[in-house]
């Protein structure tokens, strides 16, 4: 972190948490804390709950979790530096801009000069294209449709067949081979020295969403040359293809309130020459959540313009998996009797293509229709196996409302009687265990841990205590004789719990600025789930006084087996071993009152 720690106070402290979540998504007060959907993880009922005196926020479904500055990196899909300046302008506190430690300077300074490279590169190729050399790359693009317009919005170009020339004009405005290598525009090795990577190809530069040039596509010209079709710059220090789309720097400008997803960059050509400026397209690769965190800054619906042949099927069903995870809403467009978006504009146009948007399919009747070409519906036994499958995802559905209403669409549809097929979704709700609620992330913090290792046990109790501690502080003075940092055995409990005991004593208990200890993503999320684990309803004073004591002799006796496990049984560890027990006696006798 490049930021003095009480800058990044100052911040967080002058940007309330349920104000700046709020302008984000809509929150509903319920008792103490604001309540929502989920912005991280797809559901139906809210589990996302954000508290204002911790100034923190946790989703029980997904259990993502942590402070003001955490949710802006997370929902922004952006560094700690960014999000900081973003809520520093929001609070009108100047950022120092001093700040960058060499290191970062360095690092920002050779992302400039990569940059730098590409777009010398990138002009390289557009001028190019209009030159004598470059007329047969302007016949391949005249056929395929585009206008001078079209070619020069996207900055196309033409890399010509003497790969060379690209280097020693690259090298003549100053640029050292290394550079243009590490930029992904030349090779080299042995035989042939420095090479470029692309040669004799139509080239379409790719830029990130603020239009800077991070990579290249290049194509032959017709379809029957040696080589492959189109050629990719490879991933760079600046050219992440995991967190780009081709096209997103102008879709992400367009009125449409969504996103239309292609596979090829023609497609998203073709589309915005047709007026369908909010195309986009993965970069050669198949869709990922990172792009998905990327399309969901601006919108959460997204239409599906995929191939129409097998692959382009398996995609667009992958796809809907990634959208549905991130929370977003996905369908799919119609292209038949045409293979992608390209060829049918080029054949229906452009209002025929607008038809198809309005008549997208939904997502989860488009999975349904394709799991029915797997199954021959001729056969009895394939038929039952479908309509098992079908009760099988209807299960998935948390909210009966919207179970119901697929139910009935599916029922008509593949002409099964809706008594059955509700029979058959309540047998299959029974066997699995219910109607699935949310789905859970793999990754996702406490929920995806294993709950029932004595490890994890212990920590759970952990957890209670400084649950317990962060909201009755006075607490800690009782039981400070007895528990310490070191009880906590996993390390970043042991750290939360040295820096929570310290502020305690010096009464100024702060949450969320604990959370700023940890940098990485997922020891925030954890460390905020040490202040928000659930703690039991209970009635009286007695009831809760006596949950606090068995908490706090749990955590104390678990430090001494693991200690005991540790070191065997040498002289000082037994000693150490006797001095605890009495003080779990005494602890165990003690009246812990609330008051
Ligand atoms: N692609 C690739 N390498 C290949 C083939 C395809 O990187 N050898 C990527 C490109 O990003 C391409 C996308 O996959 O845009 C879709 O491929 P495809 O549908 O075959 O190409 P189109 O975009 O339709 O290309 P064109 O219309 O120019 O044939
Ligand atoms: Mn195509």
């Amino acid at each position: 972190m490049y930021y003095p720690e009480e800058l990044i106070e100052e911040v967080r402290q002058k940007n309330d948490i349920v104000d700046v979540i709020s302008g984000y998504v809509g929150l509903q007060k319920k008792g103490s804390n604001y309540m929502c959907c989920c912005p991280f993880h797809g559901e139906k009922t809210p589990s996302f709950s954000v508290n204002r005196s911790r100034q923190i926020y946790k989703c029980f479904g997904c259990g993502e979790g942590g402070n003001v500055l955490t949710f802006v990196m997370k929902y922004e899909n952006c560094t700690f530096p960014e999000a900081l300046k973003i809520l520093a302008d929001k609070a009108g506190v100047a950022l120092p801009q001093m700040e960058y430690s060499e290191e970062a300077k360095r690092r920002e300074s050779r992302r400039q000069r990569l940059l730098a490279v590409n777009k010398e590169a990138a002009t390289f190729y557009y001028y190019q294209l209009r030159t004598q050399r470059g007329a047969k790359a302007q016949e391949y693009l005249d056929k395929r449709g585009l206008s001078e317009e079209t070619k020069k919005s996207f900055g196309l170009g033409y890399a010509p067949s003497r790969g060379e020339e690209l280097l020693v004009y690259l090298r003549k405005k100053g640029f050292t081979d290394d550079l243009i290598r590490d930029a992904g525009l030349a090779k080299t090795d042995e035989r042939r020295g420095t090479t470029t990577q692309f040669w004799n190809r139509v080239m379409y530069p790719i830029q990130d969403i603020n239009h800077r040039v991070i990579g290249f596509g290049g194509r032959i010209m017709g379809d029957s040359d040696s080589g492959p079709k189109y050629l990719n710059s490879p991933e760079t220090e600046i050219f992440d293809k995991s967190r780009n789309l081709y096209g997103m720097n102008y879709a992400r400008a367009s009125r449409s309130g969504n996103i239309i997803l292609c596979e090829g960059y023609m497609d998203v050509i073709s589309l915005h020459q047709a007026g369908f400026t909010q195309a986009a397209a993965s970069l050669g690769t198949a869709f990922t959540p990172g792009q998905a965190g990327l399309i969901r800054k601006y919108t959460k619906d997204v239409l599906l313009a995929y191939d129409s042949d097998g692959a382009g099927v398996k995609a667009a069903l992958r796809a809907l998996r990634i959208l549905r995870d991130a929370g977003m809403s996905g369908k799919v467009i119609n292209m038949a009797p045409y293979k992608d978006p390209d060829e049918f504009i080029k054949n229906l146009g452009q209002d025929a293509f607008q038809e198809r948007i309005d008549n997208a399919e939904n997502a989860f009747l488009f999975e349904i229709r394709m799991l029915e070409r797997d199954f021959n519906m001729e056969d009895p036994e394939e038929k039952t196996n479908f309509h098992n499958q079908i009760a099988r995802r209807l299960c998935e559905f948390g909210e009966d409302v919207e179970r119901e209403n697929y139910l009935t669409a599916v029922a008509e549809k593949y002409h099964i009687g809706f008594d059955n097929l509700r029979k058959l979704v309540v047998n299959t709700a029974a066997r699995t265990g219910g109607y699935a609620a949310a789905p859970e992330r793999p990754h996702s913090g406490i929920q995806s841990r294993s709950r029932n290792t004595p490890e994890e046990k212990a920590k759970k109790l952990q957890r209670l205590l400084l649950t317990w501690l962060t909201d009755y502080p006075q607490l800690y003075f009782k039981i400070k004789a007895y528990i310490s940092p070191e009880d906590f055995t996993d390390a970043l409990y042991s750290r939360v719990a040295e820096r929570m005991f310290e502020d305690i004593e010096k009464n100024r208990l702060n949450p969320a600025g604990i959370i700023n200890m940890f940098e990485d993503e997922k020891q925030q999320s954890e460390a905020a789930s040490l202040f928000t684990t659930k703690l039991p309803e209970l009635e009286t004073e007695a009831e809760r006084e006596k949950a606090f004591r068995d908490i706090v002799l749990g955590v104390k006796n678990n430090s001494y087996e693991q200690y005991l496990a540790r070191s065997g049984v040498d002289i000082t560890a037994l000693s150490k071993v006797v001095e605890g027990k009495k003080a779990l006696e005494e602890l165990g006798k003690m009246h812990i009152s609330f008051n």
